[in-house]
């Protein structure tokens, strides 16, 4: 969703504002802008569109500035247009904005009832003009944009500049933000995303809620400093280094970033497996040694939310406690029930999903103890959770989720083994080196593939379908199809097509059936209910079994042997790469899919 960089300090600030906006295109967006301070204006340069647009109307000035920002948006409240997209200004601030101000139609008809201008459909451009009109009644900025903040409802992060200094200042509430610092370079800086910063700030400050920042340049150093909402010095930060490395923006020799992250899973599955089984992860893992809970109570949004229906089998099935699975946005608001000796488990890759967040907080409100499952260290699940299990799958940049789903999966599935005190038995290891070496396999022949999309892509629709721990598979099958494809296309347990979506089934529609060794012939007969009624079958399957050749349309072999509960890891790749090469045949923009972006920080 929407990226914020901001720069001050003795260089250019267009150079680092606009690389680092080009780091977070990748999080989705539609329009971009930036806003240079000059010694007599707040010079600002906006356009809808790619970021391209804004950088060619960079390229044809010859822009000079000590101090920027800049944003990328993603339309909530306003067309995409380049007056709606930020920065947001005046002659003596200018503003970015991510989140979104809930209150924002109150606080605009009583503004302009007391002659304030708008010049933009958007919420933030209220924050703008609330800072304005606080800083005419008191002459002090910190002053007024700590009254503004207060007026102001709903998650949401601001970077703002002022004409008279070359001070950045910036606060958020249930937003990120990160502030950093240069010391050899005497450079400040904001962003959204510490990835922004990679490079630019090795040191890098987390502030909390309603923690007003103000980085600065002075001839000596950079500074961060940090005030309270009643301008008394702040110590609610989290100082910290910023580790992150710059590999993840290469797609070495692959020609989208999904397929590198496709293909980077059997390493990043082995890593995983030495760092929980015998390295620095081990002793997170030893505390659940013999845990019991009442009740897991997972909550998460999307492809995330699949990987906690995989885990709740495995918490289940091998260790025999309740786990209820929630989508985020559907738990928050229906007052469940929580009881103290339950534990809130939080799945993201982002470690940012507003909704996630909005779990976490109302878990933490009831008083029970709250883990997550995330790949972003630092990310505001990460610094709120009780205890966090990361899945080093390093920055996944492809919007549809891949390598963070599988990693997902499998540090779930080392909890489990961690509960049951499983962790040293050797069939662990093999297990899961088992599962690398047969993704890899998958990886190498992935071309093959091709030729199933190419028989398929053009039809109407598409129903994945699979039982028991294949049943989120299908899900997430068809979910990778639909937001890279633009298809239509749905999961279903196997057992439920004929309640309902068999009436949907004709020669236009193809029935992707996954059909494990478990259940076998049950979902074979699903997949007879298909071909009765002539949709096209494409099964994945247990090789060596020819009535499935006798009865798909396309058969694709698949060696469960010895994978036992990692299978659905192994057979979603297939469906990984199925949903990659019938977008790819689409012509689709795979990496940066329409609609979507890749942190959705708004609820
Ligand atoms: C789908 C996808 C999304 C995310 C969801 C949650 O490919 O990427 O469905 O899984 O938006 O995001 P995180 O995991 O960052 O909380």
């Amino acid at each position: 969703m929407c990226g914020i960089v901001g720069y001050s300090g003795p260089g250019n600030s267009v150079l680092p504002v606009i690389e680092g906006l080009s780091r977070l295109e990748y999080r989705g967006y539609d329009s971009a802008g930036i806003c240079l301070k000059n010694d007599d204006e707040l010079l600002i340069l906006k356009k809808e569109g790619k970021l391209e647009n804004l950088k060619a109307i960079i390229e044809s000035g010859n822009y000079y500035s000590h101090t920027g920002i800049g944003h990328t948006r993603w339309a909530t409240h306003g067309k995409v247009t380049s007056e709606n997209a930020h920065p947001h200004g005046n002659s003596d601030f200018a503003v970015v904005h991510n989140g979104i101000i809930e209150n924002a139609p109150a606080l605009k008809a009583q503004l302009m009832k007391e002659g304030f201008e708008f010049k933009s459909e958007t919420d933030s451009e209220v924050f703008l003009v609330l800072v304005t009109k606080f800083f005419k009644q008191t002459g002090d900025t910190l002053k007024a944009i700590s009254l503004a903040y207060k007026q102001i409802h709903g998650n949401s992060a601001f970077v703002i500049i002022e004409k008279t200094s070359d001070k950045l200042y910036a606060v958020k509430r249930s937003a990120p933000l990160v502030a950093g610092v240069n010391p050899t370079t005497r450079e400040a800086y904001v962003s959204s995303d510490p990835f922004a910063l990679i490079g630019f700030a090795p040191d890098i400050y987390f502030p909390e809620d309603g923690v007003i920042c103000m980085g600065e340049s002075t001839p000596t150093e950079a500074k961060m400093s940090f005030f309270e909402l009643d301008l008394t010095p702040s110590s609610r930060y989290k100082a910290s280094t910023n580790l992150m490395t710059m590999d993840a923006t290469s797609k070495g020799p692959y020609e989208h970033y999904m397929l590198k992250e496709i293909h980077e899973q059997p390493a990043l599955i082995d890593k995983l497996a030495a760092y929980y089984i015998k390295n620095d992860g081990r002793h997170i893992l030893d505390d659940l040694n013999g845990l019991k809970t009442d009740m897991w109570h997972f909550t998460a949004c999307g492809t995330a939310w699949h990987a906690g229906l995989v885990i709740k089998n495995f918490f289940e099935q091998n260790n025999r406690q309740r786990a209820n699975v929630e989508i985020a946005s559907e738990f928050r608001y229906k007052n469940p029930i929580l009881n103290k000796n339950e534990i809130g488990m939080f799945i993201s890759q982002s470690g940012e999903t507003a909704d996630t967040l909005a779990c976490q907080e109302l878990c933490r409100e009831q008083g029970i103890k709250t883990y997550s499952i995330v790949n972003v260290e630092g990310s505001t699940l990460f610094r709120n959770s009780d205890k966090n299990f990361l899945i080093h799958a390093g920055v996944e940049i492809g919007v549809a989720s891949t390598k963070a789903f599988t990693l997902q999966v499998l540090t779930g599935y080392f909890m489990s083994k961690a509960m049951e005190g499983q962790l040293d038995n050797p069939a662990l290891f093999n297990e899961v080196k088992l599962l690398s070496t047969r993704i890899a396999e998958l990886c190498e022949n992935a071309e093959k593939l091709i030729s199933v999309a190419e028989k398929i892509y053009a039809q109407k629709g598409f129903i994945f379908t699979g039982r028991g721990k294949y049943f989120p598979i299908a899900l997430e099958g068809a979910l990778k199809l639909k937001e890279i494809a633009y298809v239509h296309a749905e999961g279903y347990a196997a057992g439920e097509l004929k309640h309902g979506p068999i009436a949907l089934i004709d020669e236009n529609i193809v029935n992707i059936a996954i059909v494990g060794p478990e259940l076998y012939e049950k979902t074979i007969s699903n997949v007879e209910e298909v071909k009765a009624r002539r949709g096209v079958i494409v099964v994945v399957g247990p090789e060596n079994h020819p009535e499935i050749e006798s009865i798909a349309d396309i058969y694709i072999p698949l060696n469960f042997e010895g994978l036992n509960d990692l299978s659905p890891l192994y057979v979603n790749v297939v469906l990984q790469f199925i949903a990659y090469y019938i977008a790819k045949l689409k012509g689709t923009d795979i990496d940066k899919p329409r609609n979507l972006a890749k942190s959705v920080t708004v609820e």
